[in-house]
């Protein structure tokens, strides 16, 4: 979910409906905003996204200078209005947004039910809401002490906002898992789930930690913990770019955020990759040097795309440092209880740097007393700050759901950290060094080839096969990742179905799929490998399966057996992942195009899941 809150000298309602639509890629099943007007809170809400908010708002009355706002991504109970937050209490006189889970909050509701509450949605938030309301008036105690009390007794993840219809400009906001920012204006103060609401208004924002509570005046920003000891903000400069979040005249975000890969990966790269010298710059690394030097073993955690990165840091960093790696979900490595020890060095990998199940997995990590290396694109999110040391891959914000520069600056970040283990342990010549070094070097000028030269070809393969029902996508060695991904970006774009898989292993299961209604897209680009994926090809055609291909140009052999073919430029093995994910990002935006979808808000998804 986003979150929002204004409270100053100018109108609430435009400022909090501009920061949730830059939220939106956190969640779109609803949106809402509750304005102080005098003594009375107004509540807006609708199924949907912010755009149906403002038609259903139309001429209603938004007058007010403080006011909270909410983009919903459903965890308890369905998208709808009625679940839609701002919630209000009971009394009528608190409106709260939430976004995380309330892990207790059937308990809290029985004891609430027994109070004779009743409550108007099926959300977890609304409970709280309540119970925090209840003890007020039970201990007829100040909201804010209410909140602490509460809090206490809540298990879970929140960020909340509560505005009181008795406490005239003012926003009382608690975090504990969740991201919470506020940025500092002139008599005025901006909250966010992130800092893009307010980037239109300031720089100087504060990132607020698990466990403080803020009560935020236009004036005045108190900070205080549980405890209710005051803390001093830590105010810190931001140097992001209001244009960076905008589209730039492309049709969508996803596709800006394509074509902007030649920059993030030469940002990714920048001043780290010194090639004359023979040198790679990363200080993260040279911090956590000795644990890293120790390392019986590196493990990898992370979700999604980023997973998928982990997964191709495995194949590299083996071959390389000649250190075992292991990749997890970190969703399953939270929960499986894994032998962690001092000498584990984890790297966290993750665009938002607040995805839940990752950062619980490394506060776990970390309590057994590993060592975490984060490699994070949000500056100052949850992971980073947790982590001992790390790397950020500066690929800019990144709007779209479906991620794609981030997942190519993950990649740069991580063949830049195998090859300084590899230097550092010795374990690369002199000579393979400069090799890849000079190809990772070039690696920005071949994506932009492709984004020259491939896009009307690609567009071309997208329309004819825009119907498929399935879609099967297999590479091996480098590339069994990246077939994995094109997979992901293609169900999660086109609602198509599909399949990633080692192309070797296909003939141990989905090979029952082939028909001639099958597209399989072969990632093929030359590697050592070669000659068997070809075979592969061949067992597809010989079943009368569609080969659709992303090969290296001047393979005329592999060119000849596709049905269709995207073509890269010649690219070391090792680096290939990084270029060969360019067209299937481009597969599957134009097949999501084509289908007439909303390909930087696909339903159901979120681009920052904060909940586990
Ligand atoms: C969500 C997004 C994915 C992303 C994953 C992990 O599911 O929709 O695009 O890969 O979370 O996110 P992270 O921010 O940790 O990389």
């Amino acid at each position: 979910c986003g979150i929002v809150g204004y409270t100053g000298t100018r109108q609430a309602y435009p400022i909090v409906i501009d920061g949730l639509k830059k939220l939106e890629y956190r969640g779109y099943d609803s949106a809402g905003v509750a304005l102080q007007q005098g003594d009375h809170l107004q509540v807006y809400k609708k199924e949907g996204k912010v755009a149906a908010l403002e038609e259903f708002v139309g001429n209603q009355s938004t007058a007010g200078t403080t006011g909270i706002g909410h983009t919903r991504w459903a965890t308890h109970g369905e998208p709808s209005d009625r679940n839609a937050h701002p919630h209000v209490s009971k009394s009528g006189n608190l409106a709260m947004i939430h976004n995380g889970i309330i892990e207790n909050y059937a308990s809290l509701k029985n004891e609430l039910l027994k109070e004779g509450y009743s409550f108007q949605s099926d959300t977890d938030s609304e409970v709280l809401l309540n119970f925090i309301e209840d003890i007020k008036l039970n201990n007829n105690c100040s909201l804010e002490e209410a909140i602490r009390i509460a809090l206490k007794r809540v298990t879970g993840a929140y960020v909340i906002l509560i505005v009181d219809a008795a406490q005239p400009d003012t926003i009382i906001a608690a975090r504990k898992g969740s991201p919470l920012v506020i940025g500092i204006g002139n008599n005025e103060h901006f909250l966010g789930s992130d800092a893009s609401p307010m980037l239109a208004y300031t720089k100087e924002v504060v990132y607020i930690n698990d466990y403080e509570l803020a009560i935020v005046k236009p004036d005045e920003l108190i900070l205080k913990n549980l405890g209710n000891e005051t803390i001093t903000p830590f105010v810190q400069k931001l140097d992001m770019e209001l244009a960076a979040i905008e589209k730039g005249g492309f049709d969508h975000f996803m596709l800006k955020e394509i074509f902007e890969q030649p920059i993030t990966i030469a940002d990714s790269l920048r001043g780290r990759l010194v090639i004359p010298e023979s040198k790679i710059i990363l200080s993260g690394v040279d911090a956590i040097q000795d644990k890293l030097m120790q390392a019986r073993r590196i493990i990898i955690v992370a979700c999604g795309t980023s997973w998928h990165a982990g997964l191709v840091a495995e194949y590299i960093i083996e071959e390389l440092c000649r250190v075992n790696v292991e990749v997890e979900y970190a969703s399953e490595f939270r929960y499986r209880n894994p032998i962690i020890s001092e000498d584990d060095v984890i790297i966290a990998i993750s665009q938002s740097g607040e995805t839940a199940d990752t950062l619980v997995a490394l506060e776990r990590a970390k309590a057994q007393g590993a060592t975490i290396f984060g490699i994070v694109n949000v500056v100052g999110s949850s992971i980073a700050r947790i982590s001992h040391a790390g790397c950020y891959t500066h690929a800019g914000p990144e709007i779209g759901v479906a991620s794609t520069k981030a997942y190519t600056a993950q990649l740069a970040v991580l063949m830049l950290f195998a090859l300084k283990l590899a230097k550092v342990k010795g374990t690369i010549s002199e000579e393979r060094f400069q090799e890849l070094s000079k190809e990772l070097q070039e690696v920005p000028e071949k994506v932009e080839w492709v984004l020259k030269n491939e896009v009307d070809n690609i567009k071309a393969i997208a329309y004819k096969y825009k119907d498929a029902h399935d879609v099967l996508y297999l590479g091996r060695g480098y590339n069994f990742p990246t077939a994995l991904e094109g997979a992901l970006k293609l169900k999660e774009i086109s609602y198509i179905h599909a399949e990633g898989y080692p192309a070797a292993e296909m003939k141990h299961g989905p090979i029952a799929l082939v028909d001639d209604t099958l597209p399989v897209v072969f990632v093929a680009s030359k590697d050592a490998y070669h000659e068997k994926i070809i075979s592969n090809m061949q067992e597809i055609k010989a079943r009368k399966g569609k080969v659709i291909a992303v090969v290296s140009q001047g393979d005329d052999m592999t060119q000849s057996i596709a049905d269709d073919i995207m073509q890269v430029p010649a690219i070391d093995e090792v680096i290939a992942p990084i270029l060969t994910v360019v067209p299937l990002q481009l597969l599957s935006y134009y097949i999501g195009v084509y289908r007439g979808l909303d390909v930087d808000k696909p339903r159901n998804l979120a681009k920052s899941v904060t909940v586990e």
